[in-house]
């Protein structure tokens, strides 16, 4: 089994989806803005400020029911991998060892220059500008995937080899309007594996699934459970 989550598979331990995270002050400001190499040249510390907020308000948070009920679901298949569009750790805090982050992830660091890791220091999340990097100076920014950016070849690699070899992938709060993450259902379908969304909306994702659970996280993986648990879950999946 392999399962996509999207923002909305955090949306219930208090993480504003990524379409409404807009909220408040940050609302004056595009997405794009705050989340691009050129916005972070031209406001280093708005940028920097944007970020060190986000990471705080996850801090603040805590994985919910349908992120432990995916863990449970893990354990019940003889192969789980886990693809993540988030940059948030609640999959990690839930207890899934390995997750593909395939746009990066908030708690990490690195040299917009050189690329190298970095270590935050202490005090360095109250700066009100980015730290410069130990190795060239240049400067630090958050390990996330920008517009405009690449993808990490070897994450996306990896996820589009668990995609064509799985039996069923489930896609958890994803709206599917963003490539190439959206067209790993459309693999795993042409891989003759059988596809299960759980979103309580309609998405671009849902004329590829076969099994459509309309209905939140947790109250969606909580009825793939009980499914699972009447009938033995790859079972009940045929
Ligand atoms: P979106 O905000 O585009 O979509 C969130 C999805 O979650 C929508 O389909 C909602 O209907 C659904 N949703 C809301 N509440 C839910 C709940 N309680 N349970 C389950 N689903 C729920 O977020 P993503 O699809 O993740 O990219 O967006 C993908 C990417 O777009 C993000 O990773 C980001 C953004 O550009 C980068 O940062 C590179």
């Amino acid at each position: 089994m392999v399962c996509l989550t999207g923002a909305g598979c955090s949306a219930e331990s208090g993480i504003p989806t990524f379409r409404d995270a807009q909220a408040g002050y940050w609302s004056r400001f595009k997405p794009e803005d705050l989340a691009s190499v050129d916005g972070f040249l031209h406001h280093p510390a708005r940028v920097w400020q944007w970020y060190v907020d986000r990471l705080r308000m996850v801090q603040r948070c805590s994985p919910h029911e349908g992120h432990h009920r995916l863990v449970e679901l893990s354990r019940r298949v003889p192969r789980f991998d886990l693809i993540t569009q988030n940059v948030d750790d609640l999959h990690e805090r839930a207890g899934h060892a390995a997750v593909l982050h395939l746009h990066g992830e908030l708690a990490r660091f690195r040299c917009l220059s050189c690329r190298m890791a970095h270590e935050l220091r202490c005090g360095e999340l109250d700066r009100d500008s980015p730290p410069l990097c130990q190795k060239c100076q240049g400067l630090i920014r958050p390990d996330v995937v920008w517009f405009g950016e690449f993808l990490d070849p070897v994450t996306w690699n990896q996820a589009c080899q668990a995609s064509t070899t799985c039996d069923v992938m489930l896609v958890v709060g994803t709206s599917g309007m963003v490539i190439p993450a959206a067209d790993l259902p459309v693999l795993a379908r042409q891989s003759r594996a059988k596809v299960i969304e759980v979103n309580p909306d309609e998405t671009a994702i849902s004329p590829v699934a076969q099994v459509v659970l309309r209905a939140p996280a947790s109250e969606g993986l909580r009825q793939l459970l009980a499914v699972g648990d009447s009938a033995g879950l790859t079972a009940s999946l045929d």
